[in-house]
């Protein structure tokens, strides 16, 4: 009895923190700024962030070619999550996640161009010739920041997210102790504050590397890519002055 009176406590107190409980993980404070966030691919990655966003309280709209597939995805984010198709994302966020395979990117840059012009639009993408084909090593040549600017014009690019695995983020997210650091990219300072945000609400420490023409620093294969890093661990192997 004194257990379950102690519990009950415990539970207030984090509602007044504005914490909230997530199953498997510790408590997940509140974002400081919620957002309507439409997800183009809720696959392992665009899922498994959304996931941890509309747990922080921001409004997420998975989005598939075959919506039903998303059931168990939306019941599990809980009462602020939807799921439809793509375009109905696209319409629906103000900030726009895009977690297509990186060949994809075009498609959905040209499909949804009207409903994305002018907002933040996440890309996380990582080019690999195996998966999407000979169009991944211009990518990869040019860096993701400028050719994924190249698929996406109008739109407030910002590149962070990708040089984090999936199971880093089903596993990390909110750990105890020092966060795992995540690089962030952009031209815009919207896109920067939004990216920084989302960073931070999906538990993890955001890193501002610079401009979209940075963001090749921390494209696959790079000293930086998944290596499970802290933000110091990242600033220092790419030489950012400390915050
Ligand atoms: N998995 C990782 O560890 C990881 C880490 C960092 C970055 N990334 C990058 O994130 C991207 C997604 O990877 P993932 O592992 O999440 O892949 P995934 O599990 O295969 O999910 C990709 C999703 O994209 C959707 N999709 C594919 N083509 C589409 C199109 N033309 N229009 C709209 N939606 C489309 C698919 O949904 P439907 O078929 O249901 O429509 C699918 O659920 C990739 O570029 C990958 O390199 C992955």
């Amino acid at each position: 009895m004194a257990r379950t009176r102690f519990a009950g406590l415990i539970a207030a107190l984090a509602l007044v923190a504005g914490l909230v409980p997530v199953a498997g993980q510790s408590q997940v404070p509140k974002t400081a700024k919620p957002y309507r966030i439409g997800i183009i691919g809720s696959g392992q990655q665009g899922g498994s962030l959304g996931e941890l966003w509309a747990r922080a309280g921001h409004e997420v709209f998975f989005s598939s070619r075959h919506p039903d597939t998303l059931k168990d995805l939306v019941a599990r984010a809980g009462a602020t999550a939807r799921a439809g198709l793509p375009a109905a994302a696209a319409a629906f966020g103000e900030v726009i996640v895009i977690a297509v395979p990186y060949g994809a990117l075009p498609q959905v840059g040209r499909d949804y161009a009207a409903a994305m012009r002018g907002k933040v639009v996440v890309e996380l993408g990582n080019p690999r010739e195996d998966r999407d084909g000979p169009m991944a090593n211009e990518a990869i040549r040019k860096g993701t920041g400028m050719a994924s600017a190249e698929y996406l014009p109008g739109v407030r690019l910002v590149r962070t997210l990708n040089a984090l695995s999936a199971v880093q983020v089903r596993n990390d997210a909110h750990r105890a102790g020092v966060r795992l650091g995540v690089p962030v990219a952009a031209d815009d300072a919207e896109a920067i504050r939004v990216g920084v945000q989302l960073v931070t609400d999906a538990g993890f420490d955001p890193v501002v590397v610079g401009g979209l023409a940075r963001a090749r620093e921390f494209d696959r294969n790079t000293a930086v890519y998944v290596k499970g890093m802290t933000a110091a661990q990242i600033r220092e192997t790419l030489k950012l002055p400390a915050p």
